[in-house]
């Protein structure tokens, strides 16, 4: 239950639970979900925060004091976690969004979400996240800085080819369907 999560949360960790929830199943839409998310690949999101090669004002902060073994820890624990999805607004089996996810928008060169995030989302390999989940709001905002060139890490040319040619609609009912995955 809660209480037994909240008492195994390593020390490095107990600040993150206050924006991502103790099991990484954020409440707050704003705030990612990062739990059972690839270990590797939230290790590399922080270690990009930090050296500023993925911007993010909020999680600039919080990682500067941490040493590449605390992020090796905390990456851990949440990767052990079970994650939980939220129920799609709109975007069920037959949507859509659901088009999108497995088939893409081939009339504007849009590959298939499932194509490298997995049938489910669930993350094919660790450079592939999970996606499975996320609270929309979150999974919007990333395709949308994926696709005006505010993310940019190594790893985020694929994101930019593929959501080059997304209108914001495809966006939201894409990032509506994979909340309910
Ligand atoms: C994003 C981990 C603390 C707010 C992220 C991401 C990771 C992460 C791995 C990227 C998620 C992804 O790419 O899917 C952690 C860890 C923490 C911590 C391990 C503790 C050491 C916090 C705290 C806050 C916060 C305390 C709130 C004050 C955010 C926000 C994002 C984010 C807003 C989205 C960043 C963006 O828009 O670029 N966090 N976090 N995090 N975190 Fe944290
Ligand atoms: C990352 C969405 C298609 C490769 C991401 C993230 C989102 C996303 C939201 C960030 C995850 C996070 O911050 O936790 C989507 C959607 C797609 C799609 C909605 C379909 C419209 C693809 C395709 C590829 C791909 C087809 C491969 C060609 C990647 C990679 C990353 C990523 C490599 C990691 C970037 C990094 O390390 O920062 N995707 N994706 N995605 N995606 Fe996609």
């Amino acid at each position: 239950d809660e209480d037994d999560v909240v008492s195994k949360v390593p020390a490095q960790a107990q600040i993150c639970a206050g924006c991502h929830g103790p099991d990484g199943n954020s409440m707050v839409p704003m705030f990612p979900k990062i739990a059972g998310q690839h270990a590797a690949y939230l290790e590399k999101q922080l270690k990009n925060i930090k050296a500023n090669v993925r911007m993010s004002p909020v999680m600039m902060g919080i990682v500067a004091p941490l040493s590449d073994e605390d992020m090796a820890v905390v990456a851990e624990h949440y990767a052990k976690q079970a994650p939980r999805s939220t129920p799609s607004v709109s975007n069920g089996p037959g949507s859509v969004g659901e088009k999108i996810f497995k088939t893409g928008i081939p009339g504007a060169g849009v590959p298939a979400c499932a194509s490298c995030h997995g049938a489910n989302g669930e993350g094919i390999a660790p450079g592939f996240p999970r996606l499975a989940g996320q609270h929309a709001n979150y999974t919007t905002s990333q395709v949308k800085a994926f696709r005006d060139g505010q993310r940019k890490n190594d790893a985020a040319k694929m994101m930019r080819m593929v959501s080059a040619k997304m209108t914001d609609a495809d966006i939201a009912a894409v990032a509506d369907y994979i909340q309910g995955l």
